[in-house]
């Protein structure tokens, strides 16, 4: 075996990288620099050598170093991740069911997962970590995203990019930053202060990348107060590798490079996706700017550089990835379905009516192909198992995108965990047919959907009118019509005062039908906690009116001068979510936070103090019900002089059995607390008393007190 000085033993990944570079010719490194997206595109055929997914940078065999594989992504390795028919791979849930469950260790669990595909997949790079906050509920992607609260997303992507990355698979983290929505996504500006970004969309990229340390950060196609994100010198210079020090890579999103000499000047590495920009920026073009000496032969070298470091970093180039290697996909479909479990959360709960008792005559399970499969998001993040069901969705960037349902069947799973003498099952589509048998069933269980996707926002909240009205109808014939959704974000429930059971169980991936079945009849005790708020309607939303989906271009590639629009965040600033709906005294359907149990936690005794300048909260939390069952603790903070409402500070999963009680401290994380000063450079708490709380959901408060702070200030 041949053996290359960067094998020496105990050099840093930043030493290896540079006895890689010192190698390097410059044709060498100008291949690393951009590429297409690697899959036979219009007159672009399949690189040599690439598997055929979003990226492929040849190896550099004289040096040992690998093929650059990237694929997508956070849910999964997705269809363009090479899995062609008869190839598999496990679809996560969502990662809005990922962050409902409020569990770190699983984000770290299900990353594993995701690495160990993409390994024996033969892919080194993964474009997962979205880490948006959801700012816009009805966002195409908003699936692919995990909240609208920066400690929550920040700890959860953290988490997860932290198990992909450990198993020799470089994770990107994504769409950096304040990229909110679809529609208009090449040329929406965002518009948002530097103290209000901070302290919202840029906390969540900063704690999850201190956690994950992802190998790639990936700008996003908007602009960011005017600049392209992909060429924005304050977001990447100044805040990702000045401020936070970042030593790993940023690579633009799949044609969303606009230049060459500004793009590496603001801190671009990597154009991606350069067939579909209107050049290969950063091939001739960058190459004459260094001729020119407008860019240095250091700009060079450190931007390859930063790509060998994060490499060598998570041991993608020491333990190369191989295509083919078998793995135990079983397993994994029970990783997805303890993920989906853990994220669906229980809406509402009259009577008790769930868990079912499992021996009922009759069942009529209604819609969304229940009998077939689980929903799942479209776009590039997402995965198609085999014998997923593929129907007509949309096209973008040439490619089309189907709308899938993975074959996990809750019509099956409902059989099979329940003792029902007959089970039967409706399409929805012949409401009289419906109602006839809806009337002969002691429950009626309506699987209601609605579709998200990359490219494509919702056209308001609303589930489609056929869905509410074939809800309306069932609750005129019948009692007990229990409503399971399966949703990329938030929808609004006109009917919901007549169904006494909601199930919120978002694209519930490759274990999804026996996890639905599992929290319908007890199986599982739902603990899943809403990342994000359900508005009542879209005129509590700080942008009520959408601009028409169709209006304006989600498309990279496609020349964009002069179609530039203002999206204004400044008006709910750093108050995204909840937080804006306590500062306009909203009341939403449903608070960021919320979800029923089958038990039943009570809390006592908070504690506040301070320890080496950290704010802790303890409390004893019990479970006085008569099931074992998690419960999320949730301490939120609130300046007393109002300078901000109520903050996410800190949460917790615990699992109690019946009777168990346990004492619990919370470190309250400083940056939710404090404020970014501009003029300063630095985050600022005031002096003052706040109040710190424990609550059930981000509107419902059970435990306070209060603590004075003395004014403090840090900085990076
Ligand atoms: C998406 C990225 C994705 C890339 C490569 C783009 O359209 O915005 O999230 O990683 O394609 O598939």
């Amino acid at each position: 075996m041949a053996s290359y000085p960067w094998q020496q033993i105990g050099l840093t990944a930043d030493k290896q990288a540079s006895l890689v570079v010192a190698e390097m010719t410059n044709d060498e490194k100008f291949a690393w620099l951009s590429g297409p997206m690697a899959i036979p595109l219009n007159d672009t055929p399949l690189p040599p050598g690439a598997i055929g997914s979003a990226a492929y940078y040849p190896a550099i065999e004289r040096l040992g170093i690998p093929a650059m594989q990237q694929s997508d992504a956070s849910l999964g390795v997705s269809a363009l991740g090479g899995v062609r028919p008869g190839d598999h791979a496990t679809a996560l849930a969502s990662s809005l069911a990922l962050a409902a469950s409020f569990d770190p260790q699983l984000a770290e669990l299900t990353g594993q997962l995701v690495g160990r595909e993409a390994h024996a997949k033969g892919f080194n790079v993964q474009l997962a970590g979205g880490a948006n906050l959801i700012r816009e509920p009805r966002g195409g992607r908003n699936f692919e995203y995990l909240s609208e609260d920066p400690l929550l997303t920040g700890i959860m992507a953290g988490h997860s990019i932290r198990g992909i990355q450990s198993q020799h698979v470089v994770s990107t983290i994504k769409h950096f930053a304040v990229n909110a929505q679809e529609t208009g996504r090449v040329v929406a500006n965002a518009q948002l202060s530097e103290s209000a970004m901070r302290q919202s969309d840029l906390l969540a990229f900063e704690l999850a990348i201190e956690i994950g340390e992802p190998g790639s950060v990936m700008p996003g196609y908007n602009l960011v107060n005017g600049e392209w994100a992909s060429e924005n010198a304050f977001l990447l210079n100044h805040v990702l590798k000045g401020n936070w020090r970042y030593p790993g890579w940023v690579m633009s999103d799949w044609g969303a490079t606009h230049s060459a000499v500004k793009a590496v000047r603001a801190g671009l590495d990597v154009q991606s996706g350069a067939n579909l920009d209107t050049e290969r920026w950063f091939d001739s073009p960058l190459r004459q700017a260094l001729e020119q000496g407008e860019i240095t032969q250091t700009h060079i070298d450190g931007m390859v550089h930063r790509i060998l470091r994060s490499l060598f970093a998570c041991g993608a180039i020491q333990h190369p990835a191989r295509r083919g290697i078998p793995l135990d996909y079983s397993e994994h479909t029970l990783i997805a379905q303890r993920e989906a479990e853990a994220g669906i959360v229980l809406l509402k709960n009259d009577a008790q009516t769930l868990p079912l008792p499992a021996e009922l005559s009759h069942i009529l399970v209604v819609g969304a192909h229940a009998d077939y499969g689980v929903l799942a998001g479209g776009g590039s993040s997402a995965v198609t198992p085999q014998e997923s069901l593929q129907l007509e969705g949309i096209n973008f960037m040439g490619i089309d995108t189907p709308k899938v349902y993975h074959p996990s069947s809750p019509l099956a799973a409902i059989k099979r965990n329940g003792l029902a003498k007959q089970v039967s099952y409706h399409s929805g589509d012949s409401l009289e047919e419906t109602v006839a048998t809806a009337r002969k069933s002691d429950v009626v269980i309506i699987f209601a959907e609605q579709w998200r996707s990359e490219a494509l926002d919702a056209q308001g909240l609303a589930l489609s009118e056929q869905q509410n009205v074939l809800i309306e109808t069932l609750c005129t014939v019948h009692t007990k019509v229990i409503v399971v959704l399966e949703t990329g974000g938030a929808v609004t429930l006109p009917w919901l005062a007549k169904v006494p059971a909601v199930l919120q169980a978002w694209y519930p991936g490759s274990g999804g039908g026996e996890a639905i079945a599992g929290v319908l009849f007890g199986r599982v005790n739902p603990s899943g906690r809403l990342p994000i708020t359900f508005p009542a309607d879209e005129q509590q939303l700080p942008l009520p009116d959408q601009i028409d989906p169709n209006s304006t271009t989600s498309l990279p590639g496609i020349p964009v001068k002069g179609e530039i629009f203002t999206l204004d965040y400044d008006i709910e600033g750093a108050d995204v979510g909840y937080r804006w709906f306590e500062r306009s005294r909203q009341k939403p359907l449903f608070p960021f936070g919320f979800g029923l149990s089958y038990t039943q936690f009570t809390y006592h005794d908070l504690t506040l103090f301070e320890e080496n300048g950290h704010i802790y909260a303890t409390l004893t939390v019990t479970n006085s019900g008569e099931r074992v069952g998690s419960d999320v603790v949730q301490i939120y903070i609130r300046p007393e002089q109002g300078q901000y409402p109520a903050r996410l500070a800190a949460f917790r999963k615990v699992n109690l059995a019946p009777g168990e009680s346990q004492r619990i401290s919370l470190k309250l994380e400083p940056r939710v607390i404090a404020r970014w000063e501009s003029e300063q450079q630095q985050w600022q708490i005031a002096a003052g008393e706040y109040q710190i709380y424990q609550a059930t959901d981000a509107s419902t408060p059970v435990l306070t007190d209060r603590l004075w702070l003395t004014a403090r200030h840090f900085t990076y």
